[in-house]
């Protein structure tokens, strides 16, 4: 039974991506940051709950050594958060502690997660990042919230340089872009559908190959111009 790791599982895309990976006979790790707070994993049979505070290098080094020795297939590093207020990361104001909190969470947790597994990702193993579209420098017309696209844009470095870097380890690296969901993130306006989503995120990480490592690509399959 292939084996996932999903951070940020409690709710959201996460939380879709733990069932329907269990769903479909995966042994599934699904990480929160509060396992008193595990929001929608208590429903999910076959699940296991491992805390993960993802903003802390001492929580992410806790985790890989209760992962020790454990074979992972796909890691989902999925956690992340919009940063401050969007008035706050705009023309018209900075929140530095905010701003650095987003990098610390969107762009250093998923690398991080990446080395401190790095012993347990199997031969094919295939990590994947939760990028944004909103981290594309050719796609930024719009401005504004500087520091959720600078923080995806900086992921998406990590990952290019981790694809090229574990190359020879035969790991799969992807940075994706889930659409512009109806999470709490994305807002009851957002066009698509969670398990939507979900769906297509996966059907993009079981189709990419050696050749895909490093490649930024959406639920849809688009590929996405840094
Ligand atoms: N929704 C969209 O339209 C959209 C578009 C593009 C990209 N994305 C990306 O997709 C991913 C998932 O987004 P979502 O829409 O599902 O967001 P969400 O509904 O806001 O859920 C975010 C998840 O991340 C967890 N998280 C945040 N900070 C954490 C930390 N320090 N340690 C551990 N867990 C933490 C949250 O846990 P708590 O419940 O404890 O806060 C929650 O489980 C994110 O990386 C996001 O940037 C989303």
């Amino acid at each position: 039974m292939p084996l996932v790791i999903v951070t940020g599982a409690n709710r959201g895309i996460g939380l879709e991506l733990a069932r329907q990976y269990a769903a479909d006979g995966w042994q599934v790790v699904a990480t929160c940051r509060d396992t008193a707070k595990p929001g929608g994993l208590t429903d999910l049979a076959n699940v296991e709950i491992q805390p993960l505070a993802v903003d802390s290098a001492a929580a992410i080094a806790d985790f890989a050594a209760s992962m020790k020795g454990r074979p992972v297939d796909l890691l989902i590093n999925n956690a992340g958060i919009m940063g401050p207020d969007l008035s706050r990361q705009s023309k018209d104001g900075i929140d530095v502690a905010g701003w650095l909190e987003t990098m610390r969470v969107n762009a250093l947790s998923p690398i991080l997660m990446t080395l401190a597994l790095k012993e347990n990702l199997v031969p094919g193993a295939k990590v994947a990042t939760l990028s944004s579209q909103l981290g594309s420098l050719t796609e930024n017309g719009s401005g504004g919230m500087y520091a959720y696209r600078a923080s995806k844009a900086a992921v998406n470095m990590g990952i290019r340089s981790l694809a090229a870097d574990l190359l020879e380890q035969g790991i799969i690296l992807l940075a994706l872009h889930p659409g512009w969901v109806q999470t709490d993130m994305g807002g009851p306006q957002a066009p698509v559908r969670i398990p939507d989503s979900v769906a297509g995120l996966r059907q993009v990480i079981a189709a990419a190959g050696p050749t895909d490592s490093g490649s930024f690509i959406a639920f849809d399959g688009r590929r996405i111009p840094w």
